[in-house]
């Protein structure tokens, strides 16, 4: 009998090397046995496109990358790839080799949030006509699997709601300040001298990351387009630690959440996508998610309630979504299917920041005297914004005293009549200060 030839190696090229790059680049090289049992063919890392090949190139615990497989030109490693892996970040010179990798017929896996956020449809487009994969499980939420069971597993139901927490590092953040009272400052320089935070928190801390996350999230869930343009984004700058203590006396916990929702009809209904932080009850389990950890609770119609909860960065965690979709890309890739295309089935219409609904909780300072509480209840009355709760806590310091801090919470209203609502509210003469405003969700 003739023997069996076996398949021919697929070749992956890795564009990146930094702390995700060099832990595929070990995952790839530790494990060919496991890796070409899985795929059904060996697997070959045929190269590394790095700036400089002068460095050397090491995971945490001390796996050395070959010095022999990095190269600065990576228009040549793309062009003898069977799949590329872009795991550099930025949009340039991503995109463009991300294009021509497509163009080429490569799959092509990526763990660029900013670049599908903002280029997305382009690169989507440009793999559906070439009938390549395209794959990004560790662009949302890391180490996570939440874009397959989006994508694919719900790809039968109708998606409502995503309410994610995707970014560790103001997890953490405000995980500190709940915990230990401190101020955003300094639990931010913590979570630098810890390494979650960059030197410059500003795409974590007002939430630039998060809304490229929310983006993807709400492109998948409603199979629609939401660009980064899209999204209402506020970070959590402004979240004090009064505000954290506030929410816990009410039975909150504030969280910076990505919120993609259907307004109205599931099939014929707007969305509203945005980015803020939030009061979350404690008894959601969204509450539950501590320090630098990710998860996103979605609300389908089948499906009911859906939590994903793990790691969403670091090297290990996001090479296991990223390896997971060079597996994925590879057995295809060797059955020579096509790749799964995007969804092209809706576009609907997203809504502007002030036409989201949602409960709020307003922490205003008034002066403690009969009818005043009655005089704000009025106001909110004549804007249409339903009372759920009010709390009031008088205060007994000499320096302050006459002045009742007031708490209420809302039902649902629009975001437009909230503001009103607290401009009108501010005018008040008895009102010496609106303390904060901050959304209610999950409840
Ligand atoms: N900086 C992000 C975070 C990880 O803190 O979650 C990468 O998206």
């Amino acid at each position: 009998m003739p023997e069996k030839s076996s398949p021919s190696p697929l070749r992956v090229a890795l564009l990146g090397c930094g702390v995700v790059g060099t832990e595929v680049a070990r995952g790839i090289l530790q494990n060919p046995i496991d890796l070409a049992a899985r795929v059904g063919a060996p697997v070959e890392l045929a190269g590394i496109a790095v700036r400089s090949v002068d460095a050397v190139r090491v995971t945490d615990d001390g796996f050395v990358i070959p010095s022999e497989l990095l190269t600065t030109d990576a228009e040549a490693l793309v062009d003898r790839a069977d799949v590329v892996v872009e795991v550099m970040g930025g949009i340039e010179p991503a995109r463009t080799l991300i294009g021509r990798a497509l163009e080429a017929g490569a799959a092509v896996v990526t763990a660029n949030k900013a670049l599908l956020a903002e280029r997305g449809p382009e690169l989507f487009e440009a793999a559906d006509q070439a009938g390549v994969d395209l794959l990004f499980e560790a662009a949302v939420a890391g180490a996570i699997p939440i874009v397959r069971p989006i994508r694919e597993s719900l790809a039968g139901d109708h998606v409502r709601r995503v309410l994610g927490i995707v970014n560790g590092t103001t997890n953490f953040v405000l995980d500190k300040m709940t915990t230990e009272g401190v101020e955003l400052d300094q639990a931010v320089k913590e979570a630098q001298a810890l390494g979650y935070a960059e030197a410059d928190p500003t795409a974590d801390v007002d939430g630039f990351d998060a809304a490229a996350k929310a983006a993807i999230l709400a492109s998948l869930a409603f199979h629609t387009r939401v660009a980064l343009k899209d999204v209402a984004r506020e970070g959590i700058r402004g979240v004090t630690a009064a505000d954290v203590a506030w929410a816990k006396r009410t039975g909150h916990v504030i969280k910076l959440l990505a919120v993609a929702e259907v307004i109205g009809p599931v099939d014929d209904g707007d969305i509203s996508v945005r980015v803020h932080p939030a009061l979350v009850p404690d008894d959601h389990p969204l509450a539950a998610v501590r320090g630098a950890f990710n998860a996103v609770f979605v609300e389908a119609d089948g499906a009911g309630p859906l939590m994903f909860y793990g790691q969403g960065a670091g090297g290990r965690p996001t090479a296991s979504a990223v390896l997971g979709d060079v597996v994925s890309a590879a057995r295809r890739r060797l059955t020579g299917g096509k790749g799964v295309r995007e969804s092209k089935g809706q576009a609907f219409p997203v809504l502007p920041a002030e036409a989201a609904i949602t409960r709020f909780q307003v922490r205003l300072a008034i002066a403690d005297r009969p009818g005043v509480l009655a005089q704000v209840a009025g106001v909110l009355a004549e804007h249409g914004v339903s009372i759920d709760t009010v709390r009031q806590t008088s205060s007994h310091t000499e320096d302050q005293s006459g002045i009742a801090n007031l708490v209420i919470t809302t039902h649902a209203a629009r975001e437009a009549s909230l503001r009103a609502t607290v401009d009108a509210v501010a005018r008040l003469e008895p009102v010496r200060q609106i303390i904060s405003v901050l959304r209610v969700e999950g409840s």
